[in-house]
């Protein structure tokens, strides 16, 4: 007889598919100062209304939150103009985006996303049961047609990053529309402008009409990107009434802190703060594409507040290389391997000292790969 295995607690196999989230490196060993642009964060951190706002609420650390973030969607909802019944809040917008594919995929359902779409995705959709379907991308951009082309009865939700990280790269709202009229009416459409505020372009638009106007359309925020609140986890969404009384019912009941809300609360509301970020950005997002398309280095051209470098594949000019090099001058990129681009890194757009710098270490590293190569 065999022996007996000792019983011991076993996950569904789906989950131990999951290829678990890497988050972007934090520091460098033996490196006091460096420069994090591996998550996307504001280099302007936090407008100082929602410092305060955050630092009021340790008076009241005993007491359960308010479970349905009422302070903060009714901050959304006068900024946007949007119906606070229709806003839901999420512990960072990840949260929503499970959420979403545990509410809408059935065992053995399809999740779709491009090619280079933001790795939570795939997570979220296997963590639900469901099978991710990727569609090819053309230029580093989501391809309406492909993505189309891979609809089929099984396939339950659609995700779209609009702007996509880590690519950078955007479609025009006439796109998305296009996308919406050729699914059925029983996929969902999630539309995640994680850096909508970014994008400067006159056709583009984060989904918010689309949402109004349809059954099946989710448009996800959050306030990791602008708003400089990574830390504090939260995202929200904008979605048919029908949707958030789903969501509502499987989320955490205090799924977001009082000092949270608070804090969202005044960033939505100072305009100022948000409109000096987007400056930022808008300054140093075109400098750093030149400065560094001209050292031969690859840059997808980008609306979001980061870019997506390419490198070389030979020897001592690898994106690896190039990501060894700069960590050890306190510049801490983000490999993007795992979305399947290995020649790639992923940088933030920073403070001045951040950019310039960074400007300065890879002409030297691509002036010694020349050197030596
Ligand atoms: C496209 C996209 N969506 C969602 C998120 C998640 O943001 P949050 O911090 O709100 O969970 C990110 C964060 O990097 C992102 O890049």
């Amino acid at each position: 007889m065999a022996a007996s295995k000792p019983l011991r607690p076993q996950p569904r196999a789906e989950i131990m598919a999951i290829d678990a989230y890497v988050p972007g490196k934090s520091g460098v060993a033996g490196l006091a100062k460096v420069h994090k642009l591996s998550s996307n964060e504001s280099p302007l951190g936090a407008s100082p209304a929602a410092v305060e706002a955050f630092r009021a609420n340790a008076e009241h650390l005993a007491a359960y939150p308010d479970g349905s973030a009422r302070a903060l969607r009714e901050a959304i909802g006068r900024r946007y103009g949007l119906d606070v019944e229709q806003i839901i809040c999420g512990n960072g917008s990840d949260e929503l985006l499970s959420l979403l594919a545990h509410v809408y995929l059935r065992p053995g359902d399809e999740g779709l996303y491009s090619q280079y779409g933001f790795l939570e995705y795939p997570i979220a959709i296997r963590a639900a049961g469901g099978i991710p379907v990727a569609a090819k991308e053309s230029h580093e951009t989501a391809d309406v047609d492909a993505l189309l082309d891979k609809v089929g009865a099984r396939t339950k939700i659609v995700f779209l990053a609009n702007p996509n990280n880590p690519t950078g790269t955007y479609l025009p709202f006439s796109e998305v529309k296009r996308l919406h009229a050729g699914l059925p009416g029983d996929v969902l459409l999630v539309l995640d402008a994680a850096y909508a505020e970014y994008v400067a372009r006159n056709d583009y638009a984060a989904g918010i009409e689309l949402v109004a106007t349809s059954e099946n359309v989710v448009m996800t925020r959050t306030f990791s990107k602008i708003h400089g609140l990574a830390n504090l986890r939260i995202g929200w969404a904008y979605a048919p009434a029908p949707i958030v009384g789903a969501l509502n019912r499987v989320r955490g009941p205090f799924n977001i802190n009082d000092a949270a809300i608070a804090a969202g609360a005044a960033a939505v509301a100072d305009a100022g703060h948000v409109e000096r970020a987007a400056a930022h950005n808008a300054r140093w997002l075109p400098w750093l594409t030149t400065e560094i398309s001209m050292l031969g280095v690859g840059v997808t051209p980008s609306v979001g507040n980061f870019l997506l470098l390419r490198f070389p594949r030979d020897n001592g000019r690898t994106a690896a290389d190039a990501d060894r090099f700069l960590s050890a001058r306190g510049f801490v990129l983000r490999a993007v391997a795992a979305y399947g681009l290995p020649d790639c890194l992923r940088m933030t757009v920073g403070t001045e000292e951040a950019n310039t710098g960074v400007v300065a270490a890879l002409a030297e590293f691509m002036k010694g790969a020349r050197r030596d190569g």
